[in-house]
C-alpha cells in the first residue's frame, strides 16, 4: 500500500508538509515526487529545508513550458511511472499544472486520486488554476475541502457526498506550526524597514503579462509607496516585464527575489498592510490578523473575506483602500474560518487511511 503524492511548485510544499507527515504518523508507506515545475531554490529547495520535507523520491525535472508542454511532460513522466507502480492512492494538492496533470494520468489509468484544497472556484475561466481546480475535481474520488463554500460548489457540480470531505487547510497547518519563527524585527532589519511597511507580492498572468494593465497596476503600487515602504519578493513570472516598466523606480518600493518561507512570513506578520494577488497568502493574512488588499476582480478564497481580513481592490481603489487600513491600525480581532486550527493534516490522513483500508476490504 503505497500513497504518492505529487508536488512541483511553490504553494505545493506548504499544504503537502502536513499531510505527509501525518500519514507517516499512521505508519504508511509513501513516495514524494516533485515535478520540477518550479526549480529555483527559492521556490522549491527552501522550503523542504525549512519545512523539513522528505528529500523526494523522485524529481521529474519538467521545468517551465507552455500549459501543454509543461503539463504533458508531468503526464508522461508520471503514466510510466504509475503503471509500473501503481500506486494505491495518489494525492495532489491545489490547483497547479502538476496538480491537473497528475490528476489526468491516474483517472486515465485507474489509479484512485484525491485532491487537498478541493473545491475552491473563483468562476473565472481566464484564470488556468480555475481550469486546474475543476477538472482535477471531476476527476478525483477523494476531495479534500478548506472550507463550507467549497463543498457547496463541489456538490453542485455533481460530486457524491461520500467523496467530499471537510477537513479545514493543510497550509494553515504549516503556518501555525511554524508561527514561534515568524519574528518580523530581524527580517524588516535585514531589509532596512523601520516604521510600518508593507508587503506586495504579484504573479498572476492576469496582472503582470497585460503591459497596459501591468502599467496602470505600477501606478497605484507607486501611489501606496507615497505612504509607506513597500517590499516586493518578486516572482519570476513578470518580473523583467514590471522591471522594464519602471516597477522599481519609486525611492519607497524595494523589489526583492523571492524570499523563503520563513523569512516571508516573517516579514508578512509585521506589515501594516499585505497588496498581493496570491491564493496562499490571502490564506495566510488572515491567520495572522494582517489585512490583505487582494489585486484580482474575484477570488476561489472568498472565506477570507467573509471570515479574514482580505478584500478585493481595483488598481484605481487601491491607494484609497490602503490609506483606510492604515488609518485604521493593526487589527485587535478578526474571525477565522471553521477548522483552520493546524490540525487538517491529520484529519487528511485518517479518511485517507480509513479509505485504503475500506478498499482493501472489498
Ligand atoms: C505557477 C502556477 C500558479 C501558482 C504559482 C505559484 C500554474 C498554471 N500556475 O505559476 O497557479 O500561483 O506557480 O508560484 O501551474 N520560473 C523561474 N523559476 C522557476 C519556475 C518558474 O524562473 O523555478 C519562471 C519561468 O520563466 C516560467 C515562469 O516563471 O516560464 C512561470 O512558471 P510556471 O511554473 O509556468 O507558472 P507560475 O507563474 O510560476
Ligand atoms: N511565499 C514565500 N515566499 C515568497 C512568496 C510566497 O515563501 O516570496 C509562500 C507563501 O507561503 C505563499 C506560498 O509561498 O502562500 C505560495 O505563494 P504563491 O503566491 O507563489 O502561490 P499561490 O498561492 O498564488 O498559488
Amino acid at each position: 500500500m503505497t500513497v504518492v503524492h505529487i508536488t512541483g511548485a511553490r504553494p505545493n510544499f506548504p499544504k503537502a508538509a502536513p499531510v505527509l507527515s501525518a500519514l507517516t504518523s499512521l505508519g504508511v508507506r509513501q513516495q514524494l515526487v516533485h515535478t520540477g515545475q518550479h526549480y529555483d531554490d527559492k521556490l522549491s529547495d527552501i522550503f523542504f529545508r525549512e519545512l523539513e520535507l522528505p528529500r523526494p523520491d523522485v524529481n521529474l525535472g519538467v521545468g517551465s513550458g507552455s500549459h501543454a508542454t509543461q503539463t504533458a511532460a508531468v503526464m508522461t513522466a508520471l503514466e510510466e511511472r504509475f503503471l509500473a507502480e501503481r500506486p494505491s492512492l495518489v494525492v495532489v494538492y491545489g490547483d497547479v499544472n502538476s496538480t491537473l496533470a497528475a490528476a489526468l494520468v491516474c483517472a486515465k489509468i485507474g489509479v484512485p486520486v484525491a485532491h487537498v484544497e478541493a473545491g475552491l472556484r473563483s468562476f473565472d475561466l481566464t484564470m488556468p488554476e480555475e481550469i486546474n481546480r475543476k477538472v482535477t475535481d471531476a476527476l478525483s474520488d477523494l476531495a479534500f475541502a478548506t472550507s463550507p463554500d467549497a463543498i457547496a460548489h463541489l456538490s453542485r457540480e455533481g460530486v457524491p457526498a461520500d467523496r467530499i470531505h471537510f477537513v479545514g487547510n493543510p497550509m494553515i497547518d504549516t503556518l501555525l506550526a511554524h508561527l514561534d519563527r515568524f519574528d518580523p524585527e530581524p527580517a524588516r532589519q535585514a531589509h532596512g524597514l523601520s516604521g510600518p511597511y508593507a508587503v506586495a507580492t504579484l504573479h498572476r498572468p492576469g496582472n503582470v503579462d497585460d503591459k497596459a494593465h501591468a502599467v496602470t497596476l505600477i501606478q497605484a503600487i507607486h501611489k501606496c509607496a507615497d505612504l509607506l515602504p513597500i517590499l516586493v519578493p518578486l516572482h519570476p513570472r513578470g518580473r523583467a516585464r514590471l522591471l522594464e516598466l519602471g516597477f522599481a523606480d519609486h525611492p519607497n518600493i524595494r523589489v526583492v527575489d523571492p524570499l523563503g518561507y520563513v523569512e516571508f512570513m516573517s516579514l508578512v506578520r509585521g506589515a501594516a498592510a499585505v497588496l498581493t494577488d496570491s491564493g496562499g497568502v490571502q490564506e495566510e493574512t488572515t491567520v495572522l490578523g494582517v489585512p490583505c488588499l487582494t489585486l484580482r476582480p474575484s477570488t476561489e478564497r472568498p472565506i477570507t473575506i467573509t471570515h479574514g481580513t482580505n478584500r478585493l481592490v481595483r488598481a484605481d481603489t487601491l491607494p484609497d483602500e490602503l490609506q483606510a487600513v492604515l488609518e485604521r491600525g493593526p487589527l485587535t480581532e478578526w474571525p477565522v474560518p471553521p477548522l483552520w486550527d493546524g490540525k487538517a493534516g491529520p484529519r487528511i490522513a485518517r479518511v485517507i487511511v480509513d479509505w485504503l483500508n475500506a478498499r482493501r476490504a472489498r
